[in-house]
């Protein structure tokens, strides 16, 4: 099948098209102007090609005229087309003179050889200005304007390659597929290879052709059905198909000239690569939707599941156990009807209803220069973070009375625990969970940060007592030269006891505070040449402020109580608004209510991530297991007790009253969404008796002790009483948290998130980080959005998150394949 030719039984181009295709052969043309070599490369056997470019003030190759590119797809070639009056024929002649001039080779810098391709060759590094960019913008508004997971056009390869094919020498390129190429260019007259560096790719062959007085020499496609459709392209046409990885790069060859001579120009259209920046997944989201049916009269008792259609004309006397299923199988399954019931009586009845959705997902591959301030810098986190992030950079080991120590990230979610990823040999398969997504290296962040203390960091470090004394005695050199940079402090947020410790202050109005934090961020990341910064909260706890609409209601609300210097803003708000309006995420490690209704405002305003509160790390994050566990077991916790002792400093501002008030709430909720999950074992509105004690214990330091009694009522009036004794090395298992969320939190404004046929295009993720709730006692989530407090529920969200945007499906552990 020869397409163009009259009987071709494949391509019925246009009269138009098909006259051009053997148009009469442009004028004789010499080049006047000069050409110069710009670099060398190898080829198969040579080691010094030349690749030329005209000289400066060479005659224009192109005419300025009035260019209609029409656009003719190849019948029976997936994805190929042919652009025809690309060129006039005086351009084509023009060009070929030019190449003439350069002059020819037979080896070229490709990795065929002779064997395949026997036609002599010339790479000229074309100007971009005065050629390259005039033929793209002649055709541009034909080519495909993205393929799927493919980014914006950006043009034509400037590097082109000539082939001339003649035909006394049987001149033929044999069967080949065509590679993508990066945009090559000159700069300062010197040709770079990638000269965009931004992962700009080729994925279409633009093939010129510039002669049309030969015969033979069609581009002839082998396509999987068999068939083999031929091309032959008019003169000063673009023959356009699908190279390198794309699924519908075909296999071809520039068939035999058999009379004349051909000239062809091989380039490549640009596209921004998507793939090389990006990875992109859609995913199907598996979810239901439940809706109310109208009350019925029980009958049967609790518990029992109904199956029944969407109309509710069920016979709702019909009530068995466990009977069927909600909804059949596929997208559009049928609904169920499900009876949720208190242990008493039917309380209600559910339409289930299952829904799929499609997701894209779009997450940046480039990892950041990273910068982390933290505020309390000097306190027993920050110089915990501080020091480990060091010894693991450097790898320093230190001798305990066990032995030499190594460093590690234990307890980091995303440096030390795995993922399951599938079944190989019969295997399981884990990858580090750091493996999903590509994420900056903890050694490699830039830590500083502010503190009211003004401890340089080695003292600051010696004074938290929480690393060891050989590891300290390694640390001081690489610490001692180190303040934090001072803070805001005031004294009626946090206890009175810290005041002593305030002897690094930033002094001024709240607004002036506000603009100092701002300039020592955008002095942070520009110091140490950063591409994001992340700041944390990591300081004492403060006071809850009270909130009110006029001084929090709004950001325009809260930013003008700033100006005004109203009493009750808290530092760690002020220190939020300085983040977010330098679109600097912020993440709050402390219980206090830093996100007020205005900041929140603010953070959506900006769309800078935000995220909190108060890092889940010993007492918390036991309950947040053990409970969802009681409860999952159809056990019914009905009296929580949970003492805390502590002697570092934390606990020395926990005594006092209003900030132990701001601990204990954010504690206390950790077990409503379990409780309230369970309408068999607890009324509305029921939950079990909760009691948090915290008390200052200054001998036991770091090593906080926590407590709890969990009773639980179990089968037949019987009574099961759990109690456990945690002791919680404070800082050494908070650390390992801070960064997580540094790190998590950085990773998440890399995502963007569609939902296909409905989002017009691809969004950021909501600035309120849910996907942090893992590490936070009381997470942070935008109004109206559940929370979830069950850590297993948490690390499945994040963890199937990932999945998803590496297009894997969420683990579900049915295991079906051994069922
Ligand atoms: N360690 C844990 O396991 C854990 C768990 C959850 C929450 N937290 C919270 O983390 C926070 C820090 O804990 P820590 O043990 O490091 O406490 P810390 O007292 O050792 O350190 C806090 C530091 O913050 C500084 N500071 C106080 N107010 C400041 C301000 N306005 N600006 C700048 N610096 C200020 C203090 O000088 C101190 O150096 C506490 O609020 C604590 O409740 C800790």
């Amino acid at each position: 099948m020869m397409c163009s030719l009259p009987n071709s039984s494949v391509f019925r181009p246009s009269a138009a098209f098909l006259a051009q295709a053997h148009a009469p052969p442009p004028a004789a043309n010499v080049y006047v102007g000069r050409t110069r070599v710009v670099a060398r490369e190898s080829g198969q056997v040579e080691r010094n090609l030349p690749v030329h470019a005209l000289e400066a003030g060479a005659p224009p190759l192109l005419d300025n005229r009035d260019v209609v590119v029409a656009r003719h797809d190849v019948p029976g070639l997936p994805g190929g087309f042919v652009l025809s009056d690309v060129l006039s024929p005086a351009e084509c002649a023009r060009i070929t003179a030019a190449a003439d001039a350069m002059g020819w080779t037979e080896d070229a810098p490709v990795s065929l050889g002779r064997n395949v391709r026997r036609n002599t060759n010339c790479v000229w590094c074309v100007d971009e200005d005065a050629l390259n960019r005039q033929i793209f913008e002649r055709c541009a508004s034909k080519l495909p304007a993205e393929v799927v997971g493919g980014g914006a056009l950006r043009g034509l390869n400037a590097r082109w390659r000539l082939y001339r094919y003649d035909a006394a020498t049987g001149d033929v390129f044999r069967p080949h597929t065509d590679g993508a190429w990066p945009g090559s260019g000159l700069v300062d007259g010197e040709l770079v290879h990638d000269v965009y560096k931004d992962g700009t790719r080729s994925w279409l062959t633009f093939l010129l052709f510039l002669t049309t007085d030969f015969e033979g020499g069609e581009t002839t496609f082998f396509l999987e059905d068999g068939t083999q459709p031929a091309v032959r392209t008019p003169l000063g046409g673009a023959l356009c198909f699908f190279h390198g990885e794309h699924a519908l790069s075909p296999l071809h060859e520039g068939s035999l000239v058999t009379s004349g001579v051909k000239y062809v120009a091989r380039t490549d259209v640009l596209r921004v690569s998507y793939e090389d920046k990006h990875i992109v997944s859609v995913v199907n989201y598996e979810s239901s939707e439940v809706s109310l049916l109208p009350r019925v009269e029980a009958r049967a008792p609790a518990p029992s599941v109904h199956v029944g259609d969407r109309d509710g004309d069920h016979d709702q006397g019909e009530s068995s156990s466990l009977q069927g299923v909600v909804g059949k199988n596929g997208r559009d399954g049928g609904d169920g009807v499900l009876s949720s019931s208190s242990s008493h009586e039917v309380s209600a009845q559910y339409v289930v209803r299952p829904v799929s959705r499609e997701y894209k997902f779009v997450t940046e591959r480039a990892i950041p220069r990273l910068g982390l301030l933290l505020v309390g810098l000097a306190g027993n986190n920050g110089t915990t973070v501080v020091g480990s992030v060091l010894a693991n950079k450097h790898n320093v080991t230190w001798r305990t009375k066990n032995g030499v120590q190594k460093p590690n990230y234990y307890g980091s979610l995303t440096q030390a625990s795995t993922c399951h990823v599938g079944r190989m040999d019969g295997e399981e398969v884990y990858c580090p969970f750091r493996s999903l997504l590509p994420m900056v290296n903890p050694n490699d962040l830039e830590i500083s940060g502010w503190d009211i203390s003004d401890a340089n960091m080695a003292d600051a470090m010696e004074r938290a007592r929480v690393l060891d004394y050989d590891l300290q005695r390694q640390l001081r050199p690489m610490l001692e030269n180190n303040t934090a940079m001072p803070g805001i402090y005031n004294p009626d947020f946090i206890a009175a006891n810290q005041e002593e410790r305030a002897n690094h202050v930033i002094q001024g109005t709240k607004k002036q505070q506000v603009e100092k934090i701002r300039e020592d961020i955008r002095n942070f990341k520009q110091s140490r040449n950063l591409d994001k910064v992340i700041v944390l909260w990591t300081a004492n706890t403060e006071r809850f402020s009270e909130v009110s609409d006029e001084l929090h209601g709004t950001k325009e609300a809260l930013l003008a109580s700033i100006e005004r210097d109203e009493a009750e803003i808290a530092p760690s708000t002020l220190y939020a608004v300085a983040s977010i309006l330098e679109d600097t995420p912020y993440i709050n490690g402390s219980p206090q209510n830093t996100f007020v209704p205005g900041l929140i405002d603010l953070a959506v305003s900006r769309s800078v991530l935000v995220a909190g509160d108060d890092f889940k790390s010993g007492q918390t994050k036991m309950k947040s297991v053990l409970v969802d566990f009681l409860v999952g077991a159809g056990i019914k916790p009905v009296s929580i007790v949970s003492y805390n002792h502590l002697g570092n400093n934390d606990g020395k501002n926990l005594s006092a009253p209003q900030t132990f008030r701001s601990k204990e709430i954010s504690k206390s909720s950790v077990v409503d969404d379990m409780v309230a999950s369970n309408e068999i074992l607890y009324q509305k509105g029921e939950s079990p008796d909760h009691c948090i004690v915290i008390k200052y214990i200054p001998y036991v330091g770091d090593s906080k002790r926590a407590m709890d009694e969990y009773t639980s009522e179990i089968f037949m009036g019987g009574t099961n009483t759990i109690v456990m004794h945690n002791t919680c090395e404070d800082s050494l298992l908070a650390s390992p948290l801070i960064l997580d969320l540094v790190l998590i939190a950085e990773l998440c404004t890399r995502i963007q998130i569609q939902e296909v046929g409905k989002d017009p295009c691809e969004r950021p993720l909501h600035p309120v980080c849910t996907l942090l709730s893992y590490l936070s006692k009381a997470p942070l989530v935008p109004r109206g959005v559940p929370v979830v407090n069950a850590l297993a529920k948490q690390r499945a969200m994040l963890e199937n998150f990932f999945r998803a945007c590496i297009g894997l499906s969420p683990e579900h552990n049915m295991m079906l394949e051994f069922k």
